[in-house]
């Protein structure tokens, strides 16, 4: 790193109370990220040291959110990656790494590669506050270096072809990878498509129970995608920060749809186990429509409040992971034996 890459303020992380002026900045940033999700934004949308502060304590932090359900979700199901070098890829203000290195052990070296290389000083700068004697290099690993975990987290929606392609060149070194991204279906599609070119050489750790083609890539299923509801921290629904954030970008808190996949370089083959419901179950009245997802494909199951009477009342909240051993005669679920250390 050279003595000019490096920023020549001073910033003052509780300076940041928005003025309108930030608002209507991260309006415009929303728009600039759905624009590049559909592939209309070519350049790169950050300013100013002042965007990454904004998108740190806000996008991010939902962002954040997301992450924390992946690694319990990985924890809960005995299936954390490790490794001693990871790489962030499209890094941003680095919410990903700074997530993942809080709760996997042994990292010592990370990269942190972004186009924007004001993104990745800021990333590096939020990293090392916490984790100072972790190695941390602002570019992507050599063709002759290890690389132990890959991260990308809501990128895969922006990137044109030839972009793709250099991420998944650098997942197909990788032992482990990890992408989270936004719940919305051409982006949960894109990251079906990007499992499936990785499965060859990958196992799924999670959400899949097995490591088949995903079942919502099939024919005659191109309306559905994969996707979960995280559940905010508490703050999400009591500070006064996070209600004005609500009112001033119109996002509703309780909903924080994500995609997600992690998978492990093929070794051990692991055994399918289990069904994962997506989604979010339906509730009708004394049932609810569970969406199961197993290695026989995606179908839809009835789960009756009389057969369930504990798990039924669990339906409805956000963020709870229904993974279990579930048996059907028909479409009907007879037996959920939950597999989520509940
Ligand atoms: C929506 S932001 C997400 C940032 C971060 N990963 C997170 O989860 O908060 C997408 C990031 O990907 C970066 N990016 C977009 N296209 C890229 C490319 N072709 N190569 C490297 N980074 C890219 C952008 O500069 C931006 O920082």
């Amino acid at each position: 790193m050279s003595s000019t890459d490096n920023w020549d303020d001073e910033s003052d992380p509780d300076a940041l109370l928005p003025t309108a002026d930030d608002w209507l900045r991260l309006a415009e940033l929303r728009e600039s990220f759905l624009a590049a999700e559909g592939g209309r934004a070519a350049d790169s949308y950050w300013r100013s040291r002042r965007d990454f502060e904004l998108y740190d304590a806000t996008f991010a932090a939902r962002i954040g959110w997301k992450w924390d359900a992946v690694l319990r979700e990985l924890t809960l199901r005995g299936r954390v990656p490790s490794g001693a070098t990871l790489v962030d890829w499209g890094c941003g203000t680095g919410i990903a790494t700074r997530r993942v290195v809080a709760s996997v052990p042994g990292i010592q070296h990370v990269h942190l590669c972004d186009r924007s290389k004001q993104a990745t000083w800021f990333a590096r700068d939020a990293l090392a506050t916490h984790h100072p004697k972790l190695k941390i290099t602002l570019h992507a690993p050599a063709a002759d270096e290890p690389i132990d975990i890959l991260l990308a987290s809501h990128v895969v929606g922006e990137l044109a072809p030839e972009a793709l392609e250099e991420l998944l060149a650098l997942a197909a070194r990788a032992r482990f990878v990890i992408f989270v991204e936004a719940g919305s279906r051409p982006v949960s599609r894109a990251l079906g498509a990007v499992r499936e070119r990785l499965l060859p050489s990958f196992d799924v750790l999670a959400p899949c129970t097995h490591s088949a083609s995903c079942g919502l890539l099939a024919a005659g299923r191109e309306q559905d995608w994969c996707h979960f509801f995280a559940r905010p921290p508490a703050e999400a629904f009591t500070s006064a920060f996070w209600r004005r954030f609500s009112d001033e970008l119109g996002i509703d808190l309780r909903a924080l749809p994500y995609a997600f996949v992690a998978l492990a370089r093929r070794g051990e083959p692991l055994p399918p186990r289990g069904t994962r419901v997506l989604g979010r179950p339906r509730l009708l009245k004394g049932r609810a429509l569970l969406e199961c997802c197993d290695a026989s494909g995606v179908a839809t199951r009835t789960l009756f409040e009389r057969d369930a009477k504990p798990l039924f009342k669990r339906l409805d909240r956000s963020g709870e992971l229904l993974l279990a051993d579930v048996r059907s005669e028909g479409e009907r679920i007879v037996e959920f034996h939950s597999l989520a250390g509940d």
